[in-house]
């Protein structure tokens, strides 16, 4: 099966490197890709966002299946585009239409199928810039932190949470009126703050059948005890040690079910990935957002627990059979920690040339997955703000900890910087 996985960040180093052990597998592209892609497969230089010429590379190299990484294309209809072509018939494609993706594209669109579909979620309103006055009434209704959220796509920016109401005032002024998310910034969902402990799920789906992949928790912030700002993510643990089976019984009845029942009630098709951003508030799970592909960091701790063939689940989810696909999951816990470049999540350098990538680690003890990386002359260097991805495997997350951490410590590139305490929070808890 030849296969086009559109990405480059770490989450799609995983895949890729997870599909290049399919017997299926005969000839992967990774678009744009980075240098680790670029080390297991065919990097293409073409832009994720302009679908005609990913269509002419589809054809031109006989292209079976298409695999959308990132939020953007899908919320812009990657997926519609191929569907809806008699050009295309018989490519497989991964990820939601245009239709499905609004569960990530727009949280107002999220918030009110959640409230349709009786799923447990922070209580909400949804203001435009036409009703920033209704907006401002509300923060003085409510009682604090607020949470204000964009509702459209703002690369995890969206959200700001303050307990200062004047400070609240002056960000539904930015969002609404000064745009600072642009068009993504036309709406504000202001919702109640939930108090908790955060945990990702992901469920594959086919609208139908659904499978559920090992649960995730990252860490958002720069700094080490979830200080600083927020960023893409700076490290992830799987498995997560407070999902404990009465949680993840709630989760499954109360979210995950009703999320796929709703879809269809409300006749949204769906074949692909729903990441579940929880909150566990006391002992019972409610969603903070879904997302409609995979995450990253999350992924680069998921997929190397997942023992079964990743193409093979796919290719169940492309011709409508997933129910018959056997997920396994590797007993093992796994744990990645996130080099950035220095000033990340603001301002940073490029084109540092990253030392130490020829000690691999062993596969059983770990992996190096590639973010923002690029070859030149022969030579891997930065090129984002989240660089590489150091997954460590073991019987338990302290001793993948323990691998993830060797492996940070040998990699080098001038400004290097990471968080020194991923997992700390859940293991400590688990004593
Ligand atoms: P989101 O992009 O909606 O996942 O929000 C980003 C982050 O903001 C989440 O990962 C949470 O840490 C936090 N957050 C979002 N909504 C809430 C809420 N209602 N209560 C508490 N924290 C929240
Ligand atoms: N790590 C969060 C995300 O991928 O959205």
């Amino acid at each position: 099966m030849n296969v086009l996985l559109l990405g480059s960040g770490g989450c799609e180093h995983a895949i890729a490197w997870k599909l290049t052990q399919s017997s299926l597998l005969s000839n992967l592209y990774v678009a744009p890709g980075n240098a680790g892609t670029d080390s297991i497969a065919t990097n293409v230089d073409i832009d994720i966002m302009d679908f005609p010429s990913i269509g002419r590379f589809v054809r031109k190299h006989d292209i079976n299946m298409l695999i959308v990484g990132p939020e953007a294309p899908l919320v812009e209809g990657i997926i519609d585009f191929f569907q809806d072509s008699d050009k295309f018939e018989g490519l497989v494609t991964i990820g939601p239409r245009k239709a499905g993706a609004m569960l990530e594209g727009s949280k107002d669109f999220a918030k009110a199928f959640m409230v349709r579909h009786d799923i447990p979620t922070a209580d909400y309103a949804t203001f435009t810039n036409n009703d920033i006055d209704a907006a401002k009434v509300f923060i003085d209704e409510i009682t604090p932190p607020y949470v204000i959220k964009a509702d459209g796509l703002a690369a995890g920016k969206g959200v700001i949470i303050t307990s200062d109401r004047a400070e609240a005032k002056a960000t539904l002024d930015d969002i609404l009126v000064g745009n600072q998310f642009g068009d993504a910034g036309s709406q504000v969902v202001i919702e109640q703050f939930m108090e908790g402990i955060e945990v990702s799920y992901f469920v594959v789906t086919d609208g139908d059948a659904y499978r559920i992949l090992p649960s995730a928790k990252d860490y958002k912030r720069a700094g080490d005890g979830d200080t600083g700002p927020n960023t893409g993510g700076m490290g992830a643990v799987s498995p997560v040690p407070f999902v404990d089976a009465e949680f993840h019984t709630k989760t499954l009845n109360q979210i995950i079910i009703p999320t796929i029942k709703g879809l269809k009630e409300d006749e949204i098709p769906f074949n692909g990935f729903i990441f579940i951003g929880l909150m566990k508030v006391g002992s019972d799970p409610y969603v903070i957002e879904y997302n409609t592909r995979l995450g990253d960091p999350e992924t680069e701790v998921i997929l190397p627990r997942v023992k079964s063939d990743l193409l093979h689940m796919f290719d169940a989810l492309g011709s409508g059979m997933l129910s018959e696909y056997d997920l396994q999951i590797d007993e093992r816990a796994a744990t990645t920690v996130i080099l950035t470049s220095g000033g990340y999540p603001g301002a940073y350098d490029k084109g540092i040339t990253i030392t130490g990538l020829d000690k691999t680690p062993d596969a059983k003890e770990g992996i190096v997955f590639h973010a923002g990386t690029k070859t030149s002359r022969g030579k891997v260097q930065t090129n984002g703000g989240r660089v590489i991805a150091c997954t460590g495997l073991g019987a338990n997350l302290e001793k993948a900890l323990e691998r993830s951490y060797k492996i940070a410590d040998s990699i080098d590139f001038g400004k290097k910087q990471y968080r020194k305490d991923i997992g700390q929070d859940v293991i400590a808890k688990e004593e």
